[in-house]
């Protein structure tokens, strides 16, 4: 019955929203872009105006609370305090080491709610804020529309109901969104392309957008086990609402809008975050060669052992990999692990814990420490202060965790406000010592990462590692020229790419499907501060192709997508940080395909080119290894013409002469 009146009144609403006043109005910076919030018949709505041209209308701003309240109705604008900031900061890692942040912003009062509006040139953002005089209140639905005035427009979205976000993305006509996480990419029948996302989702529930009629999306906010949206208590901000606005597809990967919407570090001394490459006892294990659990009875089955670790250890020594990851060395892994409790101190007695944290650091090696917590947070936390203690007394500086299990905790949403919580402690905690976490099975990330650097790389895609047992084969070949689109604008990938060798003895209907030249322009193309190198070393030993990986490097000092189709190619290059080489990445879907690269971006003076390209007959389903190397002279004035096989890519880098 409620519902009922609820909806009704809704509906009601929607038809008494109307364009707003300009008084209430903010402009961005170069004047491109307008959010107007007001209260038109006593409904909290915004309107959105791009080079003249409406794009967003009417769209409902509040929350529906348990009970039945509601805030954002009955309401009007009481005041607004305007700001406005233009200033320079600097990345402690990132794809662009200056970030501007340019806005002009505003607090709209009303009685009961208060929105915040910050309007860059490239999107906006908004947020609530919940004044003190309300108390503390328990959310049961977000209100918050984006009622785009066209509904011709199409986007890439994932489905909300598969685990973790290890899905492809959706390509469908506006109108065919069910329920989608962000960020939810437009490709506007206008011309442009928008995305839609957060920024700053702390102590509070990740946002999906389900539609509603007319063409709009709406949030909806992830609950609790008991129904409750959000419990508002001593944090008084929600996230931020985001949306990119660009004319060129490249324009929403190097938007920086959520990075400027998180705040500043909260690490005082960060010389011991650094992003690096990273090999592992990892990929051995997914294609079931080796195991993760240490079986009396079968020990040559176990993948980590002490002298293969430290075979990995020598091998990154030698090849400029910063880190090697090992899974499968503490004891928790035998039988259904999901269901166990991990200790994250002692190790299987094959894996001698200190003489290889002893080598490694000899060798100048960091270990990526594998902390497999099956989602049982409380048990981590049993163990969190003594683990990363011990660690932290060998000198590393970096934990992978993981969640496997749908609950955290067995009760709740990683990506309700109990997991979000839950998992934010996480790396404050890792913080305390000195430690970087490389999250899987996380909530997706909304740049936190710009207040905790130390939460380096995370999950939340579709990876290399289903390459390795999907039943569908492994991950299409489309999949990668999407990922940059839709999950990689809220931050960086562990995706876990760099195979050389293709075979699969355990499961031979499966494996990666790109060439290798594919596979190292993903090192530019995928963006992480840690990146792997997935293979075993084995598989690079006297590989030419090798050298790329060996040289590339995961930190940079600015971005430019060259140009993209989202589904079909991407072109990026990225200069180094602290350096002044360039990389460029070019990758394809399953069609072969020629691209020319104008090289306008490297500045002046002559270059060399040192690139790596599919050869004539390669093609990723029949000859996925054949690798050209040529190198070139080049200047700013060239054009390059590359030919990418069928899942195929060029990587190219370019050293100043
Ligand atoms: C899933 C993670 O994504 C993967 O990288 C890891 O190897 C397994 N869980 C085991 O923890
Ligand atoms: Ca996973």
């Amino acid at each position: 019955m409620k519902k009922t009146i609820i909806s009704a009144a809704i509906v009601a609403i929607i038809n008494a929203c109307a364009p707003a006043p300009a008084g209430n109005t903010v402009t961005s910076p170069d004047g491109s872009l307008k959010v107007t919030v007001d209260a038109p018949d006593g409904v909290l709505c915004y309107n959105v105006i791009k080079d003249n041209d409406t794009i967003i209308s009417n769209s409902r701003l509040g929350f529906e609370l348990m009970g039945g309240n509601i805030l954002g109705i009955h309401t009007e604008v009481l005041s607004i305090d305007r700001s406005k900031v233009d200033e320079d900061w600097e990345t402690v890692w990132g794809e662009q080491r200056i970030i501007n942040d340019n806005h002009n912003g505003a607090v709209y009062h009303t009685a009961w709610l208060d929105v915040e509006v910050r309007v860059f040139d490239d999107g906006f953002g908004f947020r609530y804020i919940f004044p003190e005089n309300l108390g503390n209140i328990a959310i049961r639905d977000e209100l918050t529309e984006f009622r785009f005035t066209r509904d011709d427009h199409q986007a890439w979205w994932l489905p909300e109901d598969v685990p973790y976000y290890e899905s492809y993305a959706n390509h469908t006509a506006f109108k065919d969104i069910t329920c989608a996480h962000t960020p939810l990419t437009i490709e506007g029948s206008d011309g442009r392309f928008y995305s839609i996302h957060e920024a700053a989702v702390l102590d509070f529930a990740k946002m999906n957008l389900v539609p509603e009629s007319g063409g709009a999306l709406k949030a909806t906010l992830v609950p609790w086990s008991d129904g409750t949206a959000v419990y508002v208590g001593e944090t008084r901000v929600s996230p931020w609402r985001t949306v990119i606005v660009s004319d060129r597809t490249g324009g929403l990967i190097e938007s920086r809008l959520m990075l400027n919407l998180n705040e500043p570090c909260k690490i005082e001394d960060t010389s011991w975050i650094r992003p690096g490459k990273y090999i592992g006892i990892w990929w051995i294990l997914h294609k079931f060669l080796y195991t993760w659990a240490y079986e009396p009875e079968n020990p040559e089955g176990h993948g980590a052992t002490t002298e293969r670790t430290m075979r990995y250890i020598d091998f990154a020594a030698d090849n400029n990999i910063q880190g090697v990851l090992v899974e499968g060395w503490n004891l928790g892994w035998n039988g259904d692990w999901t269901k166990n409790l991990f200790s994250f101190t002692e190790a299987y007695p094959d894996y001698d814990f200190d003489a290889i944290m002893k080598y490694a650091a000899s060798k100048g090696v960091q270990m990526i420490i594998h902390n497999e917590t099956a989602a049982n947070i409380d048990n981590y936390f049993a163990q969190i202060d003594s683990a990363y203690a011990m660690y932290q007394r060998y000198g590393m500086h970096y934990v992978k965790t993981g969640n496997v299990n749908l609950l955290i905790d067995g009760k709740e949403a990683h990506d309700g406000q109990y997991g979000v919580n839950r998992l934010h402690e996480i790396v404050e905690k890792a913080a305390q010592y000195q430690i970087c976490i490389d999250e899987h099975e996380p909530c997706i990330p909304s740049g936190v990462c710009r207040t905790w650097p130390n939460l380096m790389t995370g999950e939340a895609i579709r990876g290399q590692e289903h390459d390795a047992w999907e039943v569908d084969g492994g991950n299409k070949p489309e999949h990668q020229t999407v990922a940059p689109f839709i999950r990689g604008l809220a931050g960086p990938m562990d995706y876990t790419f760099g195979t050389f060798d293709f075979s699969n003895p355990a499961n031979p209907q499966c494996r990666t499907r790109t060439t290798i030249a594919k596979q190292l322009a993903e090192y530019v193309v995928i963006y992480s501060p840690l990146q792997m190198a997935n293979d075993d070393p084995a598989a690079y030993e006297g590989v030419k192709a090798f050298d790329f990986i060996r040289d590339v490097p995961t930190d940079w000092e600015q971005t430019r997508v060259i140009d993209a189709v989202i589904g079909d190619y991407i072109i990026t290059a990225r200069q180094e940080r602290g350096g002044s080489d360039w990389f460029l990445g070019a990758i394809t879907d399953e069609n072969a395909r020629e691209l020319s690269v104008p090289l306008s971006f490297l500045p002046k003076g002559k270059w060399l080119a040192q690139i790596y390209s599919d050869a004539a007959d390669a093609s990723y389903e029949t000859n996925p290894t054949a690798v050209d190397y040529t190198e070139k002279e080049v200047s700013a004035k060239d054009v390059l013409d590359l030919k990418l096989a069928t899942s195929g890519g060029t990587a190219i880098r370019f050293i100043k002469k």
